[in-house]
């Protein structure tokens, strides 16, 4: 009789692989705090309100996330971790499969740090683009057009702007952002575009920017960064929507960045409407 051995290290033997549920939430800002991500419970909450995922476990222990949002046609893939002592032997890729699994067939997309490249080539994704974050204490400048708060009753119509501009279906994580407690988040529009800032991490976040011009996207950042002046403020910009010089310009020098993946790519058509900043890395 031969005895089975297992070839994996010993580290990945007992570790099991669950649904990722609110009971997860504590452990899972433990881990991200492990690799300096600025989540805070709030914001690990919000995304999993849209979304569904695995944690990996050791004793008990999270050693190990990855989530998956569906927004319709799109998928975006986030929040994947592995505890920096069980590295390099595999865990990073199962967990993705499993989130891959959860997905169904629409096209995926994520934003990738340095040490996740290799991982997704493996799996397919290409590189898609270059996303920038900036960050910094907002400072005052000049208003450029007309600027207006408006109320949640307009998302549906805002979400459908966003889609144009993004391919991604979100208005129920638009209506998620909107219903934060205490004033989180607000919505802005100009006549060309909306923008909704909402508390993340350190500080405030811009996030999504939707226009069709970028004197509108100029603005309605300009509005927000007026209205937060003398705190700190973040932004995830696309590389070539090209406002990085604007957004130093109020205060938010650039923090480094991703790199944008897809996988099934899918056509979506082309309209007037662009993003010039992302709800979130994760998000999109
Ligand atoms: C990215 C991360 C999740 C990968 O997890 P991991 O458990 O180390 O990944 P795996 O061991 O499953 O490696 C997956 C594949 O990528 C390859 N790989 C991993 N790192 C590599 C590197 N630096 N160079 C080349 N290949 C690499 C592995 O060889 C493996 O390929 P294989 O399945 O063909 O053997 C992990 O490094 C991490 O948590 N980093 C910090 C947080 C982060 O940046 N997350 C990514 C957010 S987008």
């Amino acid at each position: 009789m031969t005895l089975e051995v297992s070839s994996q290290p010993i580290a990945t033997r007992d570790i099991q692989i669950e649904p990722f549920t609110p009971l997860h939430l504590e452990g899972a800002v433990h881990l991200s705090q492990q690799v300096s991500w600025p989540h805070r419970f709030e914001d690990w909450a919000l995304t999993l309100s849209v979304s569904k995922g695995v944690v990996a476990l050791c004793d008990g222990v999270i050693v190990g996330t990855a989530l998956c949002t569906i927004f319709g046609p799109v998928a975006s893939l986030n929040m994947i971790i592995v505890d920096a002592q069980m590295r390099g032997q595999g865990l990073g890729r199962k967990l993705m499969d499993r989130i891959i699994a959860l997905t169904g067939d629409p096209e995926l997309r994520l934003v990738a740090t340095t040490d996740g490249i290799p991982l997704y080539e493996k799996l397919g994704f290409v590189a898609a683009g270059q996303i920038v974050q900036h960050q910094g204490i907002a400072r005052k400048v000049a208003p450029i057009q007309p600027v207006e708060k408006v109320t949640a009753e307009n998302l549906p119509r805002l979400a459908a702007l966003d889609a144009d501009a993004s391919g991604m279906e979100r208005l129920a994580l638009l209506q998620a952002i909107a219903a934060l407690p205490d004033g989180q988040s607000e919505i802005f529009v100009t006549d060309a575009g909306f923008a909704m800032k909402r508390q993340f991490g350190r500080g405030t976040v811009i996030g999504p920017v939707v226009a069709d011009t970028d004197t509108a996207a100029r603005s309605l950042i300009a509005a927000i960064a007026n209205q937060v002046q003398g705190q700190f403020l973040r932004i995830d910009l696309p590389v070539q929507r090209g406002l990085g010089e604007f957004v130093e310009t109020l205060g938010l020098a650039n923090a480094g960045g991703g790199t944008a993946m897809v996988m099934r790519a899918a056509q979506h058509p082309e309209t007037h409407m662009k993003t010039y900043a992302l709800i979130s890395q994760a998000l999109g």
